[in-house]
């Protein structure tokens, strides 16, 4: 092993992915990624049981991320895991197992944050955005739009003043009876349908004109059903119709901000990640954006949902760009550690 080379073991439990990922630096040598399935019956997470099986397999999970990585964990010189926003049960399983490791391992401990890591996910692309560029987070707990000046330097120019983007698709395709989680269940009905069908409202919002509203469209879906007498009228058609059509209204308002934003900062860069990253109308309209001069950074789709390859990557870029200052001594573990519920000045 070089002296220069950096083997972290990062942890992501934040949510209902218990994931366990190893990198040389900043490549990913492996990302294991398991999703409970638990949940689905309950058309949602239920927190209690997520922690519960986070920490029924994480040692497993560990394992078998070292072993394809092809190391030992003696060979681990960084440990780092997702220490906020999330559940709270469920990221103590998380960040307990990662220090307990990195103290028995006498390594350092980087806690990561959770909405960081997405917005740095399109780092383990080969090809990397440059600074300034401008970051659209879009997950199930998420909305953000930011202007990223440099690592860890980030001014939050915009955010949901309700849903968040992955959540209405969860919402709607409850309505619709679709499978939980219910982003790729419409990304895959929408390729058959209409989007031009109906025309879901996304309100404007007088505030900012870069925060973003999901809860009345998710309410103007309900209302159209109901009106339409969805239940007795519902076949495969409407169903492919409606997810294509409010799949549509929600892309747009995400494109149409984005492109705004980066306009006005005069940034050519663009990174769109977390889970509603994967969706496939969206990264079709987004990359559309190569034509007009702009470039276009999505994470691969393994990526692009919770994984432990981005707490790793942030753990990285957090560490190099630290270590000039000392930030990460080991005896200030226990300090960045301490987990924040807040992600204003992430
Ligand atoms: O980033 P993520 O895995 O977890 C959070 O940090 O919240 O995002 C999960 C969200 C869910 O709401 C899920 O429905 C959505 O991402 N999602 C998608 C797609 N795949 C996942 N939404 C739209 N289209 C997809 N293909
Ligand atoms: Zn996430």
């Amino acid at each position: 092993m070089s002296a220069k080379t950096l083997y972290i073991l990062a942890f992501e439990t934040s949510c209902d992915e218990t994931s366990v990922a190893v990198l040389e630096n900043d490549r990913v040598l492996s990302n294991i990624i398991l999703s409970q399935e638990y949940h689905a019956h309950f058309g949602g997470v239920v927190p209690e049981a997520a922690s519960r099986e986070h920490l029924r397999k994480i040692a497993e999970l560990t394992d078998e991320a070292l072993e394809k990585a092809g190391l030992k964990i003696e060979d681990v010189n960084i440990v780092a895991a997702a220490s906020e926003p999330g559940l709270i049960g469920a990221i103590l399983i998380g960040l307990n197992f990662a220090k307990s490791l990195a103290a028995s391992l006498n390594v350092p401990f980087i806690n990561v944050n959770h909405i960081q890591a997405h917005l740095y996910s399109p780092f383990l692309n080969e090809s990397k955005p440059e600074f300034p560029f401008i970051g659209l987070i879009v997950s199930g707990g998420h909305t953000l739009l930011i202007l990223v000046e440099d690592f860890f330097r980030h001014r939050i120019l915009g955010t949901t003043v309700d849903d968040a983007a992955g959540e209405a698709f969860d919402k709607v395709a409850k309505m619709l009876g679709l499978g939980y989680p219910g982003g790729p269940e419409i990304d895959k009905r929408a390729k058959n349908g209409d989007r031009n069908f109906h025309k879901f409202p996304v309100p404007r919002l007088k505030d900012s004109k870069y925060n973003f509203s999901f809860s009345g469209i998710k309410t103007s879906v309900l209302y159209f059903l109901r009106k339409n007498n969805f239940e007795s009228v519902k076949n495969e058609k409407i169903i492919d119709d409606i997810c294509a059509s409010f799949q549509h209204a929600v892309i747009k308002t995400l494109f149409d901000k984005t492109v705004l934003a980066a306009r006005e900062f005069g940034v050519k860069d663009i990174a769109v990640s977390g889970g509603v990253s994967a969706n496939s109308s969206l990264k079709h309209t987004f990359l559309g954006l190569q034509d007009k001069g702009y470039r276009i950074f999505i994470p691969e789709l393994l990526y692009s949902t919770d994984n432990a390859g981005m707490i790793g990557i942030t753990a990285y870029y957090k560490y190099i760009k630290s270590a000039d200052t000392g930030v990460f001594k080991r005896d200030t573990l226990a300090v960045h550690a301490r987990p924040r519920l807040d992600f204003d000045n992430f």
